[in-house]
């Protein structure tokens, strides 16, 4: 049987980048293998940031991240900074640029990062289109079956990703070997992803497909309030855009969501402030002082004030309509799904990991690391941070 020193299940970005990191931390005489059925590597990076990859973000926090246990991410965050990266890619050469809010993203292409993790760990075995289907222990070893037989290695390291976007080459192998080593999972979830509506919603959706306005979306209340002020899309299925993806990782079934589609603005009282100043045109007219015109008359529309006159709406009427923009309150039927969710919330429930190390406490020399393990960013680059990090802790500790 084949025998290696460390086997890395995965070729995405934390199991590139944990193969590398490995490499650079001493661990150069090892024989490191890196395993994917995929026929290339890193394929969720090319398609990352529109292909710029947006691959870290300055403002990494703990409090970015969604856990059942919130601190778990911290340990593994503060050992690699979001800095680290930068300034591994700009040893690289890679020009890049930030985008908004704390989001870096190459000037040119995603290539270019996967070029540099390939570069980083040229030291190791890549091997492709072999696809895991199990791993075992064998006395003080590891068995890991494969489509091309089994490789029996001292210490594996598991970066099989989440279950988003299965033409993309995800599978659910690494919560099947957390299973099979007893481990417990938090039930994996589509998250980062467009939501879908009822009927009522979409009738006025579907005609705006295309648009789209900076919003406030928010969930919950109290303590467990999320809320994030970024764009909402309207599309041919209900809603989508950067807005819509975050509050979609908070979101649960059965549960509503608020739009409010002009923040910072009560346009109830900015409309009463208007009707006293004459008001001959029609509150939809009024209103394109904040939103598209497309969006105003259909707003005006739903709440049948479409062709009144300004002047002679009462308080109600604007209160209605000021209502349905500053507290559009939704209750969306489900996602879209696996298909086209960005993350995986949920996974290897970090209770089973040393946070420091990410290997599993039950069974020394077996590490879980990325979106397999119950830990997801918010849109904006902290996932590859995670990725990047959790996969660094692990090459610390081998
Ligand atoms: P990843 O999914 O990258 O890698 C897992 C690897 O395991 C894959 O190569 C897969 O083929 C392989 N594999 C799975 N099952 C296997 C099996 N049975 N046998 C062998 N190999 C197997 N994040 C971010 O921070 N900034 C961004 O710009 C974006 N953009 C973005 C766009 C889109 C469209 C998506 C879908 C996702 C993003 N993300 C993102 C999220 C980011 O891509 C994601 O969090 C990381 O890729 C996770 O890295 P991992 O290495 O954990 O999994």
């Amino acid at each position: 049987m084949e025998a290696v020193d460390i086997v890395i299940l995965g070729a995405g970005a934390a199991g590139l980048f944990c193969a590398g990191s490995i490499l650079g931390e001493g661990g150069g005489a090892a024989r490191v293998l890196v395993l994917d059925h995929a026929r290339a590597p890193g394929e969720k990076i090319r398609i990352s940031g529109g292909g710029r990859c947006n691959f870290t973000n300055l403002a990494t926090e703990r409090d970015r991240f969604l856990s059942r246990n919130p601190r778990f991410c911290a340990s593994a965050l503060a050992g690699f900074r979001a800095t680290d990266f930068v300034a591994m890619v700009d040893r690289a050469g890679i020009a890049w640029h930030e985008k908004t809010l704390g989001q870096l993203f190459c000037d040119g292409s995603a290539r270019q990062i996967i070029d540099m993790l390939l570069h980083r760990m040229r030291g190791a075995e890549l091997r492709l289109e072999t696809a895991v289907q199990g791993v075992s222990r064998q006395g003080d070893r590891f068995i890991v079956a494969t489509s091309a037989g089994p490789i029996s290695a001292r210490h594996v390291v598991v970066a099989t990703g989440g279950k988003s976007i299965p033409k993309m080459g995800a599978t659910g192998i690494g919560y099947e070997i957390a299973r099979s080593f007893g481990l417990d999972l938090v039930e994996p979830r589509a998250g980062l992803v467009p939501l879908t509506f009822a009927q009522q919603d979409l009738d006025l959706c579907r005609p705006l497909a295309g648009l789209s306005v900076i919003a406030e979306v928010s969930h919950g209340a109290g303590k467990r309030r999320a809320s994030f002020r970024d764009g909402l899309l309207f599309t041919h299925r209900g809603l989508s855009g950067p807005a819509i993806l975050q509050i979609s990782s908070y979101w649960q079934p059965g549960e509503m969501i608020t739009a409010d589609l002009v923040p910072g603005v009560d346009i109830a009282a900015a409309l009463r402030d208007q009707r006293g100043q004459g008001g001959r045109i029609s509150p939809a007219v009024a209103l394109t002082r904040w939103l598209p015109a497309r969006l105003a008359d259909a707003i005006a529309a739903v709440t049948g004030l479409q062709g009144a006159r300004l002047a002679d709406q009462g308080n109600a009427a604007l209160d209605r309509l000021g209502a349905r923009i500053n507290r559009w309150a939704l209750r969306p039927v489900g996602s879209e799904g696996w298909r086209t969710a960005e993350v995986t919330l949920g996974g290897l429930d970090t209770a089973m990991l040393h946070s420091h190390s990410m290997e599993v406490r039950s069974v020394p020399g077996l590490y879980f690391i990325g979106e397999v393990v119950d830990v997801t960013g918010w849109l904006g680059g902290y996932n590859f941070q995670w990725a990047w990090a959790s996969a660094h802790a692990a090459a610390r500790a081998i």
